[in-house]
Parts: C-alpha cells; sequence; structure tokens
C-alpha cells in the first residue's frame, strides 16, 4: 500500500464541492445526531477472542436480537431514539486484535495508528495529564480495543443493558477494563458552571433547516470519511478497502478532570487584579454591580472573568453579542454572530477558549484555515456538581468532562486545534505564546491572558492549568456497512 494512501494525505476530488448526500442509515448515531440523553455509560474493552469479536459486530449490525443489540444509525428513530442508544468505536490496536490483514491497517492515517497516548506532547498531555497518570484502564494503550458508548435517562437503562450485553456474545468477544460514567446536572451547564452544546457545525441537508446564523455549512468531509472537505476541492483517501472508511469518522475520546476549587480560585484571583486596574470602569457590566460594596464588585468582576476566559457569559449569552452583561434585556441568538467586527477582541478577547477553537471569520493569520478545524462535540459532565455553599466537601472529588471530539482527520481537526490554537495561539500574534486559559496546559505561573478594553489591555497572569487529562483514545467509529464487512472477514 503507498505512504500516501497510510499518510491520509489529501486527494484531489474531481466533484463538485457540496454534500452529494449520505444514507444517514449507514452512519453511527452519535456523530450526525445529539441524543439528549441524560446519562452516558463509555465501556473500555480489549478483545478477547478476535473470532467471537468479529461474530459479535456482524451480529450488532444483523438481525438478530436475541444475539446482541442493535447498533443505532442516524436515521430509523421514528419520533424518538431508542431507550437506549449504543454504538461502538474502535482503536487502531482494536482493528489489529479483531484480526484484519496490515495489508488493511496500514492504510489508515498516522494519527490514529499511533493512538492517542502516543500523540500525548502535540495535544499537551505533559506533566500530570501524561499518559502514565491516566486512569489505569487507558495507560496501556494496546490494551484499549473497543470504546462502547451506552446513552440512556437512566442509570437503571444503562445497568440493564450492559448486564445483557455481556451476559450474551459480547461476553466471549471482549472484557470489559473500564467504565467511565457521565450525567448532565441543571440541563447544559458543565463543570465551570457553564451551559455547553450550543455550537456545533451544521450540514446541508441534515442539520434541520432555518437561519442560526450567517457562517457557512460545514461540508459533510469535514465530519465524515468519502466527502469533499472545507479544503477546497480536498478529500480525505479513504482506508483500503473503501467501504470501511467510507461514512466513518474519527473519535478523540478525552476524560478532562475539572479542578473546579482551582478554577473558583482564580476568578477572585483575577478579578481583583483587574479591579484594582485603573481600566476596571471598562469592564464591570452595566447595571450589575448591585449596591457598589466591594464584594458586590467581586461578585460581578468575577463572571466578567469567567465570560472573557471562555468567550460566553455562564448562562450562554455570547460576548460578541452583549459584552457588558449577561442579562442583554432584549433575546440573542445564541449562534449568530461573528468576530470579524471585533478585530482587537475588545467584545470577545481573542484567546477565549470558543474564540480560539473556532475562529469564525476573523482575520486569522492562519487564514485558510478558518471553518477547516470543525469538530462535533459530544460532552457530558462526570463527577457530582461543585458545591459553592460546602467548600469541604470538594476537596479531592473527580470531576470533570466526558467528551468527544469527531472529526475526519485527527491531526488536520482535533490536533491542530489542540496544538496551535487551545495551546500556543498561533492564530493571532496578540496572543501567540500563551494557551487557552480555561483549557490550555499552562505551566506553573508562566499562563497568561489578555483582556482588552477600548482604553488599552490588561494582561492577566498566573493561569494556572484548570483541566487535566485521564485518559482517552484515538477511535474510529466505522460506518454499518464497514461494521458488516468486518463482521464478515474470515481470517
Ligand atoms: C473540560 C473541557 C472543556 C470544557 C469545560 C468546555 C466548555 C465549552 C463551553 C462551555 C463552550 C460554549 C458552548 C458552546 O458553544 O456550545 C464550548 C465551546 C466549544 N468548545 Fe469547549 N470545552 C472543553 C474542551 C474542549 C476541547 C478539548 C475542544 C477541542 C479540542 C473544545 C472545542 C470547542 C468548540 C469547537 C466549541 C464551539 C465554539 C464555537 O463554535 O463557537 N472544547 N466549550
Amino acid at each position: 500500500m503507498s505512504a500516501v494512501l497510510a499518510s491520509n494525505a489529501p486527494t484531489r476530488d474531481a466533484g463538485e464541492a457540496r454534500d452529494p448526500g449520505v444514507d444517514l442509515s449507514d452512519v453511527q448515531g452519535n456523530i450526525l445526531r445529539g441524543y439528549r440523553k441524560k446519562r452516558v455509560r463509555h465501556l473500555t474493552a480489549q478483545v478477547i477472542d478476535a473470532r467471537e469479536a468479529r461474530a459479535w459486530i456482524a451480529a450488532i449490525v444483523g438481525p438478530d436480537r436475541a444475539l446482541a443489540p442493535e447498533i443505532t444509525d442516524a436515521a430509523h428513530w421514528g419520533k424518538q431514539p431508542p431507550d437506549v442508544c449504543f454504538n461502538l468505536g474502535i482503536t487502531f490496536t482494536g482493528l489489529q486484535a479483531l484480526g484484519l490483514p496490515d495489508a488493511t491497517t496500514s492504510t489508515f492515517p498516522e494519527a490514529y495508528r499511533e493512538g492517542m497516548a502516543a500523540r500525548a506532547t502535540k495535544v499537551g498531555d505533559w506533566d500530570n495529564s501524561a499518559p502514565a497518570c491516566w486512569q489505569p484502564w487507558f495507560q496501556s494503550a494496546d490494551a484499549v480495543h473497543f470504546i462502547v458508548s451506552l446513552h440512556a435517562d437512566t442509570a437503571a437503562l444503562l445497568d440493564d443493558f450492559e448486564k445483557s450485553l455481556v451476559a450474551g456474545l459480547a461476553g466471549r468477544a471482549f472484557k470489559v477494563c473500564g467504565r467511565n460514567d457521565g450525567a448532565f446536572f441543571n440541563g447544559d451547564e458543565v463543570h465551570f458552571g457553564y451551559r455547553d452544546n450550543i455550537s456545533q457545525p451544521r450540514f446541508a441537508n441534515i442539520s434541520p433547516p432555518g437561519k442560526y446564523d450567517d457562517q457557512p455549512t460545514a461540508p459533510l468531509g469535514t465530519v465524515l470519511l468519502g466527502y469533499p472537505t472545507a479544503l477546497e476541492q480536498l478529500t480525505w483517501t479513504l482506508p483500503d478497502p473503501p467501504v470501511l472508511g467510507r461514512n466513518g469518522a474519527f473519535n478523540a475520546f478525552r476524560v478532562l478532570e475539572q479542578d473546579v476549587v482551582a478554577f473558583e480560585k482564580y476568578l477572585d484571583d483575577a478579578a481583583g487584579q483587574l479591579l484594582d486596574s485603573p481600566l476596571a470602569g471598562e469592564l464591570l457590566p452595566a447595571g450589575y454591580d448591585g449596591d457598589g460594596s466591594p464584594s458586590a464588585r467581586l461578585a460581578a468582576m468575577r463572571e466578567v472573568v469567567a465570560a472573557k476566559m471562555l468567550g460566553r457569559w455562564r448562562n450562554g449569552t455570547p460576548l460578541a453579542l452583549s459584552p457588558r452583561t449577561p442579562s442583554p434585556g432584549q433575546p440573542v441568538s445564541d449562534t449568530d454572530y461573528d468576530y470579524i467586527d471585533d478585530a482587537a477582541g475588545l467584545r470577545c478577547p481573542i484567546g477565549s477558549h470558543t474564540r480560539r477553537v473556532n475562529p469564525r471569520n476573523a482575520r486569522i493569520v492562519q487564514r485558510v484555515a478558518n471553518h477547516t478545524r470543525r469538530l462535533i462535540r459530544r460532552g457530558i459532565p462526570y463527577g457530582p456538581p461543585y458545591d459553592p455553599a460546602n467548600p469541604d466537601a470538594n476537596d479531592g472529588v473527580e470531576r470533570g468532562l466526558l467528551g468527544s471530539f469527531i472529526c475526519a482527520d485527527l491531526s488536520a481537526q482535533f490536533e491542530a486545534i489542540q496544538y496551535d490554537w487551545i495551546n500556543l495561539g498561533l492564530q493571532d500574534p496578540r496572543i501567540t505564546g500563551s494557551n487557552d486559559p480555561m483549557l490550555g496546559a499552562n505551566e506553573g505561573d508562566a499562563g497568561w491572558f489578555d483582556v482588552p478594553t477600548a482604553k488599552g489591555t490588561i494582561r492577566l497572569r498566573g493561569v494556572p492549568r484548570l483541566v487535566r487529562t485521564r485518559g482517552g483514545a484515538y477511535t474510529f467509529l466505522p460506518s454499518i456497512s464497514a461494521l458488516r464487512w468486518i463482521g464478515a472477514q474470515k481470517v
């Protein structure tokens, strides 16, 4: 097989750069659809018998429900998705453990073949985020073969599903090595108190019609293999045979621990730094500083810091539309905004999380990269909500986000965002050398974050590392046809 194929180099696509349409029944449901279930369970599993594992894969896409549950695809939902939605991600070592020949596995792209742990320095996983510190079941990258993802509204549904899964054919095919459970609290809130799950790429002919914003729709090749991408006339090379790749996607599955105690403390520190600045009045929200007492000013400024770090107020209101208050008085759209008319970042700082990870039409240095690194995000928090009234109860409690970052090319999308937008800040010289204030691999006291105002920029210093990686894996989410193909292999 040629080296070009193996490196997932882009190839010229003679077709028009428009979505040719997709058979939704051939695509795993978690890629293009948000299930909106309250709970998730990700089972990390290791193949124990290749033949039984291929038989199990054939069964989850076959007609006999006595053998195995049906994988959830993106069609056939009727009015609502099944009670338990069930999807399968396979790592590179998983493809090998299934007995697929080298001639096939070697045609997958390099980032996926190497796996997440081997790419640690590219994505900022060092110090206490290094693979050696991950949850035990992720530490030996070779041992992670499948991530089986279950979404349901209750823990009982998940328990029952898992029990019947492993009691059947699956029990002879693989063993479950680890379990990562997550659950929403307060609607779409995530730890740190922000509303999440608002902005996603929209796909022509697939996302519900209606005007959301003026951002371009994402071509299907942003997430599915085999279609035109946002890079003009380019599609990613399919693995060989093509049936294995087409309609599949890659997933960077991440267990991200959030240090809420450090985050809340940093809001105090940074709000203090801002209040000490002669420019504080440029930032305090209009009509939001209560009685003007020091504690009211501190409380208001803490919310400003939280909003500037993310790019949205904690209630989800975008800074780009409402820079001075989280309660604008008139409805503002969740996603209908751009940074093109905020070049200096006066409304939304250039270094904030959401502006880094999706610069929209902002004039970034890598101009051609706007809109090319879009990701589908499926994230559900894990661990108990932080209780501000009882700070001692938060000590030593692990909480964070179970995040799936789904795309067509791990290197050009997920890793590129992590490597040079979240960390390093290469998209704009004004933030180069700084990391994402919420997510970045900040070390010691060196982290900084600039908050521009109309009268000058205030540099916040001492931004700590607030998010630590606890595990993860690069998986491939094969199409239904690809799973059938794997299930039919006689090797
Ligand atoms: C603990 C980790 C993380 C937390 C708490 C977090 C939180 C958030 C929140 C609250 C939003 C705003 C809501 C929305 O626009 O939907 C957001 C947006 C976003 N995040 Fe994160 N995030 C995390 C990790 C990541 C990572 C690792 C990536 C990518 C590698 C990422 C990429 C994005 C993207 C692409 C958006 C949408 C931006 C837009 O389209 O405007 N996030 N995140």
